[in-house]
């Protein structure tokens, strides 16, 4: 799938998924297996356009203390450095805004989520462009990105630790992820999840279906629901 410069598209007024891939696994993967079925369908229709982030292949930088800074000046003040420092993560926001629709693809790991995803994710909440902050409102914080329609994708190696199963309470991906797409105004994800991955046995196959019938449903209903928001 060839990845778009997300300004041209724009541009063109073509309807824009963004694929945001986290996998370690260039191959095997689960999630990106299921984010390109969900891409594959988007693209079938006349003027829908996919831009992929490979966050494996292209890993954002970690923040360090001349990001911090930068982020943090106000804006009036901020010098040319500064703007050098903070390009790519105004690439990055810019490309998350570009998009009339985002698929997330996260594996679990370690209970939580990929260091590039999280690097990522550090990227694009940042004060004053993704979210406000006013310590003297009553709720000091409200996110500033327009609302968009976002499925995530995990998978996971035991199952239990998936929505409903027994170990539950240690996935601290999806809170995790769901509260700060939130935080930043996006609005709240809709989970498509595999898992046994590691067990590889029905239990695998029937969450694989399971997962390929609602990509399958979500990338229509998404697609159709853009086609007649922005006819
Ligand atoms: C570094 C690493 C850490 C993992 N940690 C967990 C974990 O905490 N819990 C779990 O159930 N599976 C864990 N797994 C298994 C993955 O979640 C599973 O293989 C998943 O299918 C990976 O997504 P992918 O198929 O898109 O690569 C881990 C795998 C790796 C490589």
């Amino acid at each position: 799938m060839k990845q778009q410069a997300f300004g041209a598209a724009r541009m063109r007024g073509m309807k824009t998924l963004l694929v945001v891939h986290s996998s370690g696994r260039a191959t095997r993967s689960i999630t990106r297996k299921l984010a390109l079925r969900f891409a594959a369908r988007w693209q079938a229709r006349e003027g829908f356009r996919v831009l992929e982030r490979d966050l494996t292949s292209e890993p954002p930088p970690v923040v360090n203390e001349a990001w911090i800074a930068a982020a943090f000046r106000d804006p009036e003040k901020r010098t040319d450095a500064d703007g050098l420092v903070l390009q790519r993560s105004e690439n990055l926001i810019r490309e998350l805004e570009s998009a009339d629709a985002v698929v997330i693809g996260v594996p679990l790991y370690n209970f939580g989520m990929p260091a590039q995803l999280k690097a990522y994710i550090d990227q694009i909440v940042r004060v004053g462009r993704t979210f406000a902050l006013d310590p003297s409102a009553p709720i000091p914080y409200w996110g500033l990105l327009p609302p968009k329609p976002v499925v995530v994708v995990t998978s996971a190696g035991d199952g239990e630790l998936q929505k409903g199963g027994a170990l539950e309470h240690l996935n601290f991906l999806e809170p995790h992820l769901t509260h700060v797409l939130g935080f930043i105004g996006l609005g709240e994800p809709t989970w498509v999840r595999v898992g046994y991955e590691e067990f590889g046995d029905d239990r695998l196959k029937r969450a694989l279906s399971a997962a390929e019938a609602a990509v399958d449903r979500l990338a229509d209903e998404l697609s159709e629901a853009t086609s007649l928001k922005t006819a």
